[in-house]
């Protein structure tokens, strides 16, 4: 009787898969109502001469059961150690999880590199606002009303006599009207203008310069002119001078660098022609200090202005404004 409970038991024990099981099971032989205990209790029934015999049975019995549960418990319990070291272990071998950085905008860079060599050579940060005044951004510049400038299809007006900026010369006058000469800053920022295609975006960035002092010449703007372009494109490159007309300055000029991508030989960009145009400027119309008052006869200056984003063009090879501001990472990731 005994050796059958025995069989059973051992039977079961070897069947087990778990510790949880294997509680379980201890519960069924050795809890308060389990089959030992029960069998346990049931001496009491015998008479003392039996009691003892079966007595001594069953708790070999129980002896018995409760080591071989120990048993199997220690073995389940490194089993499921060595199983749960094994599910957490790390592979040391894998790569790590790269961070991944973000990086300048090209724009941003070459802004960057403009600033750069302008204050490398003198030239303070200067800022104006983007929704300015139809005197600041026309009227004090010596563009009249009948202008073909001030167009309704290039400029975006916010009233009668409120522009978004179409040029970032406004900001001449602003800091002439401010300020004494000498003076001798660059000022970047955002222009608007009704327009939009492969090379225009209705926001585009200019950065205007602006130098007045007594005895400025046009030698001083050549060379300030010449010296940037060699910085930003290289030493090499020819730069000439083309006459042009600006309302703001007398004389004006146009301001070519030889094509960098054809290097002068003629290509699509230059149009054949082996030049490429970045930079209008001219000395500072008299009208234009006269009607910030400054005195006409003891001073003169010369202005700039540029686009960022055909510079950006130009140096990167790119043929189509609108990825500048798409920020399609694929685009982005190459600079
Ligand atoms: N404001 C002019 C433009 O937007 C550029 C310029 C600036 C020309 C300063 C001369 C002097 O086209």
């Amino acid at each position: 009787m005994s050796e059958n409970l025995k069989r059973t038991f051992l039977d079961e024990v070897s069947s087990l898969k778990s510790l949880a099981d294997a509680a379980n099971l201890r519960v069924k032989y050795l809890g308060k109502k389990g089959i030992i205990t029960a069998k346990i209790k049931s001496l009491s029934s015998l008479s003392p001469e039996e009691r003892r015999v079966a007595g001594r049975e069953i708790n070999e019995l129980k002896q018995f059961i409760e080591e071989e549960c120990e048993r199997k418990e220690s073995l389940l319990k490194s089993a499921e150690l060595k199983g749960r070291l094994l599910a957490e272990a790390i592979d040391i071998t894998l790569p790590g999880k790269a961070v991944s950085f973000g990086h300048e905008h090209p724009l941003s860079r070459t802004l960057r590199e403009v600033v750069d060599i302008f204050t490398r050579m003198g030239f303070d940060v200067q800022e104006g606002p983007e929704v300015e005044l139809d005197c600041y951004n026309f009227e004090a510049l010596n563009i009249p009303k009948d202008h073909p400038a001030r167009d309704m299809q290039d400029t975006f007006y916010i009233s009668e006599d409120i522009v978004l900026r179409t040029h970032t010369s406004p900001v001449q006058v602003r800091v002439m009207e401010k300020k004494k000469p000498p003076l001798r800053f660059i000022a970047p920022g955002k222009v608007y203008r009704c327009d939009a295609d492969v090379t225009h975006s209705p926001m585009f960035h200019q950065v205007e310069g602006l130098m007045v002092d007594k005895d400025i010449t046009f030698s001083h703007l050549k060379g300030v002119l010449i010296a940037f372009i060699h910085q930003m494109f290289g030493p090499d490159i020819p730069v000439r001078f083309r006459p042009s007309y600006f309302p703001f300055t007398e004389p004006s000029a146009e301001i070519d660098m030889g094509c960098i991508l054809c290097k002068s030989a003629g290509c699509r960009v230059c149009k054949g022609t082996g030049w490429l145009e970045i930079l209008g400027a001219g000395m500072v119309n008299p009208k234009v200090l006269e009607n910030v008052g400054y005195d006409s006869e003891e001073y003169t200056g010369f202005a700039f202005g540029m686009g960022i984003e055909r510079i950006t063009l130009l140096k990167y090879s790119i043929d189509d404004i609108r990825l500048l501001f798409e920020n399609d990472i694929r685009f982005l990731r190459q600079f």
